[in-house]
């Protein structure tokens, strides 16, 4: 694949004898607790687009989780890593200074969108930036007791995966989880929990919390933190409307509570912002950043009010954690995604919303479309009335788009999350839409026997 190569093309049967031949010695060897939802076996990548093993080209709307923000292996992030690599490659920021790790922190406290200084601690992944997070609540507040929302995904080392409740297999078979979390109804609002519409909501869903929770089951004034996706990820790409967020902070501010924005997927540009959270005016306590702000090096961060972040030392670290060729990278990442890249996941990302909203007039199967920026979701149903939800049909279509050579993932029981590289190009983006299009008119027209044969 050259560098030029900007539409898909598909060559072979999916998956390739290469892939294929991949596929088998990993289901040898490699944990089967991956989700793997389809064969792709990646061979190298360049912007948005991905080339397999067998010579596939795939233009790439999950961005390995939505961690690419710069795209595949964006020159100048690569020529960061690899000019860090030649100096030194860990020499463990818990223990010894380095320029880089000290360089991001500074950078990062001049994006973050806490009020105020602002510190960060550096670890490996998002669950890690969750971990640090829960244990500063618990040690600045003295308090023991979080509070997380349903359909929230969180991570899943222990204290993370107590706060994550997107789906039980997630937790089966894990228990006992972290004691003093309590999950609060999160407002979806194409399926709102109390029964509104969003145009005449005031945010009733946090009623339950305040009249419920806050009454039955827990004090206020022993909440250390409350954790909140500003938009849903993997529950479904769901918006809550900017007033639940602004009550909930009310909430926290009157009950001395921290509150903890977890913008592992919803951060570093991706809705058209630094942080989604910004789309709101509100500002937590602390936020956890992970995925795209390495590029795709590993590197998760808690960014905590600099007052609240006044632990001593040996009381949190991690041996890798801000290594400096991820610092490397983030730096670079950083810069760009200022220069130029966040503008384009607003302008790209209205482009490519309005190519799927205008899906929804030709596609029963489409019942909802929503997002920011280039993090969208499409939710799919079997009847708009009764929204019974096109769960089986999901997987369907995700299928379809990979065999046009389209990477998509599905997000929420039965909705599919558009989360490209933040480089997509307009043209890319009508791509993209062109090839929704193909794979929902295929598993609309084939119905019941399409899905069964897959
Ligand atoms: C919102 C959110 N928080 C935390 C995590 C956990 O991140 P990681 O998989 O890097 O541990 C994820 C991962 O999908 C996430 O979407």
């Amino acid at each position: 694949m050259t560098t030029t190569v900007t539409t898909p093309h598909i060559r072979t049967a999916l998956p390739g004898p290469k892939a294929k031949a991949l596929i088998d010695r990993d289901a040898s060897v490699v944990s089967p607790s991956y989700t793997r939802c389809y064969p792709l076996v990646i061979e190298r990548g360049f912007g948005a687009m991905v080339e397999d093993v067998d010579g596939n080209i795939f233009l790439d709307c999950a961005a390995g989780i939505a961690v690419n923000a710069t795209g595949h292996a964006h020159p100048e992030v690569v020529s960061a890593i690899t000019e860090q690599a030649q100096r030194f490659l860990h020499m463990s920021g818990t223990d010894f200074y380095y320029e880089p790790q000290v360089r991001l922190a500074e950078d990062l406290a001049a994006v973050a969108p806490i009020e105020g200084g602002v510190r960060s601690f550096f670890g490996n992944s998002g669950t890690e930036a969750i971990e640090a997070c829960i244990k500063l609540a618990r040690y600045a507040t003295k308090r023991d007791n979080i509070i997380a929302f349903l359909g929230g995904f969180h991570g899943r080392t222990l204290g993370a995966l107590s706060l994550t409740a997107s789906k039980a297999i997630q937790r089966r078979g894990f228990g006992p989880m972290m004691a003093g979390v309590y999950h609060a109804p999160y407002p979806d609002c194409y399926r709102c929990p109390v029964g509104l519409s969003a145009d005449n909501c005031a945010a009733e869903c946090l009623d339950y919390l305040e009249e419920q929770i806050f009454i039955h089951l827990v004090s206020p004034d022993e909440v250390a933190a409350i954790v909140i996706e500003p938009i849903q990820g993997e529950g479904g790409y769901i918006v809550p409307p900017d007033q639940f967020i602004q009550r909930l902070r009310e909430i926290t501010k009157a009950n001395g509570i921290l509150l903890v924005a977890d913008e592992v997927q919803s951060g570093m540009g991706r809705t058209g912002k630094m942080f989604a959270i910004e789309h709101t005016g509100v500002r937590p306590d602390m936020t956890a950043i992970a995925k795209g702000i390495a590029s795709g090096l590993p590197l998760g961060v808690a960014a905590a009010r600099k007052d609240l972040m006044a632990w001593p030392p040996g009381a949190h670290a991690s041996t890798f954690g801000g290594n400096p060729v991820s610092c490397a990278a983030a730096i670079v990442t950083l810069r760009l995604l200022k220069e130029r890249l966040i503008a384009n996941a607003r302008e790209v990302g209205a482009r490519l919303m309005a190519g799927l909203k205008a899906l929804q007039d030709k596609h029963p199967l489409v019942g909802d479309v929503r997002g920011r920026g280039l993090m969208i979701g499409v939710e799919l149903v079997r009847d708009r009335k009764t929204k019974e939800r096109a769960s089986n049909e999901r997987e369907a279509v995700v299928a379809a788009a990979f065999e046009r050579g389209l990477l998509l993932l599905g997000a929420g029981k039965n909705s599919i999350r558009f989360s490209p590289p933040l480089v997509l190009t307009a043209d890319q983006a009508d791509t993209a839409v062109r090839i929704f299009d193909e794979a929902l008119t295929e598993v609309e027209r084939s119905g019941g026997s399409a899905l069964a044969a897959r």
